[in-house]
């Protein structure tokens, strides 16, 4: 056995482990430090997310990496637009959309971010102003605007999700935090008039950057549905 082949081998078998690492290590960051990803690292990151599985290899998704100042104006312009309620909504959003399970999947979730934030639930401005610091990318240097084509139907939003998770497994594995944010999506038109696009509906941002340890909200552990709740294995 050649040594090339007793290495590739090894990684083979070593590859459950780093997946197990690498998928349940990623988590959702809400506060970051300031510090900007190196160009090189930002060039890694997007070009293995781009190999992301898409119908027919469609690769449907177009990405606007908002970094500096651009990142500022576009952070002023979504709280302006908040300030005004001015939503524009690609793709419209009801809460009635869930069923009573998903409901309360959300409710728990929510109890234990905001416990993690100080934030009491009849405590309506500390919540609103959490929403404020989300459209600040929670201090994030960085934010990523995931774009479906105008025209998209909700099957290539099939394609654009497995973007969008193939980019936050790259930036986990460059050691780089990440929150993806469907809020970002309910400003479509400030967000192409800011960034100047034409076309292009806006299904999501991530937030990234590097995260801060000190934050406990960076710390919440976020549970996931039993096995049996959500998949069957038929025989
Ligand atoms: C499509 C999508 C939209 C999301 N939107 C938001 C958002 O607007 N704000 C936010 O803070 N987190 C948002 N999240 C993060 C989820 O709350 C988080 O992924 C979930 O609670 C599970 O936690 P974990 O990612 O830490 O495991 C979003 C996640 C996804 C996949």
């Amino acid at each position: 056995m050649t040594g090339n082949h007793a290495s590739s081998i090894a990684t083979r078998d070593a590859l459950p482990d780093y997946a197990e690492r690498l998928i349940r290590n990623r988590r959702a960051v809400r506060a970051f430090h300031p510090d900007p990803v190196p160009d090189e690292t930002m060039q890694a990151i997007f070009s293995l997310a781009s190999a992301a599985p898409s119908n027919s290899n469609t690769q449907p998704w177009t990405v606007e990496v908002v970094s500096g100042a651009a990142r500022d104006r576009l952070s002023e312009a979504l709280l302006a637009a908040d300030a005004r309620k001015h939503l524009s909504v690609d793709f419209p959003y009801e809460d009635e959309l869930y069923s009573e399970v998903h409901q309360q999947r959300r409710k728990d979730f929510g109890e234990t971010m905001y416990t993690a934030l100080g934030i009491a639930r009849e405590d309506r401005a500390a919540r609103d102003a959490h929403n404020a610091e989300s459209l600040r990318f929670y201090g994030a240097p960085h934010v990523a605007v995931v774009c479906a084509p105008a025209n998209a139907d909700p099957r290539m939003a099939a394609d654009v999700g497995m973007y969008g998770q193939t980019l936050l497994l790259a930036m986990t594995a460059y050691g780089v935090a990440s929150c993806p944010q469907g809020l970002i999506g309910f400003y479509g038109n400030t967000i192409r008039e800011t960034l100047r696009i034409r076309t292009g509906k806006v299904l999501f941002g991530v937030s990234f950057g590097y995260a801060l340890d000190c934050a406990p909200v960076n710390h919440i552990r976020i549970a996931r549905a039993d096995l049996a709740e959500t998949t069957r294995f038929h025989a």
